[in-house]
């Protein structure tokens, strides 16, 4: 091979390299409209010129939302948002991945309004398989509507974490050897939306909502996108390599900083757990309940 060949040859795999590389884990800038398309009523979606910010309203006519162009086999989510200011009773801000099949798997931050001044509920929820019933609720220790903050989602083989500006909230630990369902397989999309949830969502369902306080407006901007893009090959998604860096020792797990925040949440702000609702399920608790959080 003459070294001319051979630069070539080095060249082209380096490209090639290259290329897998971007094809396994994209770290969006934060483009809305690069990375993601509306489902729902574009009337009522703002987008700043720029494409990084995005608003979603709700009206009498309608609510909206919007989907991501890719799916995704684990990785890590984040998303700045601002929930919808003062009076926000019966409204609901959706964000959340989900597979979208009929035993779909999905997780789910789900955000309660409420009556001017009253607060915000954060409600979680965890689709394995096709089984739900898994909500956790917390009050948020600042105003939700004042500012934007961070909510992400770190989804790999060991460990579901929700966090609140990387406060771990809730865990989802994998206890699939004990025969509890654990996302693992179905690639998801990232879903935003926001809608009427007045049947059930304020005081469960006691406050509607006030069309003459509206229309109501939620606020999405930098978000980050660092996850494996599905190309139909699972094995590629659930492999350690330095794309897929929340497979790595140090993710699986919490560490001591984040189990005491986890343990603060817990312990000051959390308002309802389905493992302690007994009545709900007859003292027959999911098997999850009985078995460590993290
Ligand atoms: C759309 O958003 C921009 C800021 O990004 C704002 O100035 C404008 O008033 C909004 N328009 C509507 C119709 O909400
Ligand atoms: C709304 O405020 C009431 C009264 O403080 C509270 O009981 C409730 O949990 C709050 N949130 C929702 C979504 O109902």
């Amino acid at each position: 091979m003459s070294p001319s060949w051979k630069f070539s040859a080095f060249l082209l795999l380096l490209l090639v390299s290259m290329v897998g590389t971007a094809l396994s884990s994209l770290v969006s800038v934060g483009d809305f409209n690069k990375d993601f398309y509306i489902t729902w009523s574009p009337s009522h979606v703002n987008t700043s010129a720029d494409g990084r910010q995005r608003s979603l309203r709700l009206d009498q006519e309608s609510g909206a939302g919007f989907d991501s162009n890719e799916m995704f086999l684990f990785g890590e989510i984040d998303m700045q948002i601002k929930l919808v200011p003062g009076h926000s009773a019966g409204s609901v801000v959706a964000f959340y991945l989900t597979s979208d099949q009929p035993n779909r798997d999905e997780i789910d931050f789900e955000f309660l309004g409420n009556v001017s001044g009253q607060p915000y509920i954060l409600q979680t929820n965890v689709f394995a398989d096709g089984f739900d019933n898994r909500e956790e609720r917390i009050y948020l220790w600042f105003d939700p509507t004042k500012d934007f903050h961070t909510y992400s989602i770190l989804w790999n083989l060991e460990q579901i974490l929700f966090m609140v500006d990387w406060v771990p909230i809730r865990v989802y630990k994998n206890h699939a050897d004990k025969g509890v369902a654990f996302p693992r397989w179905q690639p998801m999309s990232i879903k935003v939306s926001l809608w009427n949830g007045e049947t059930w969502a304020t005081r469960g369902g006691h406050d509607k909502i006030d069309w003459s306080k509206g229309p109501f407006i939620a606020s999405f901007r930098n978000y980050k996108i660092d996850a494996c893009v599905w190309r139909g090959n699972a094995r590629f998604c659930r492999g350690e390599s330095e794309t897929n860096w929340w497979h790595k020792p140090k993710h699986r797990t919490l560490s001591p900083a984040q189990r005491r925040l986890f343990r603060w949440v817990r312990k000051h702000h959390l308002i309802y757990d389905y493992c302690l609702d007994n009545k709900r399920f007859q003292n027959k608790l999911p098997t999850e309940c009985s078995l460590p959080k993290y």
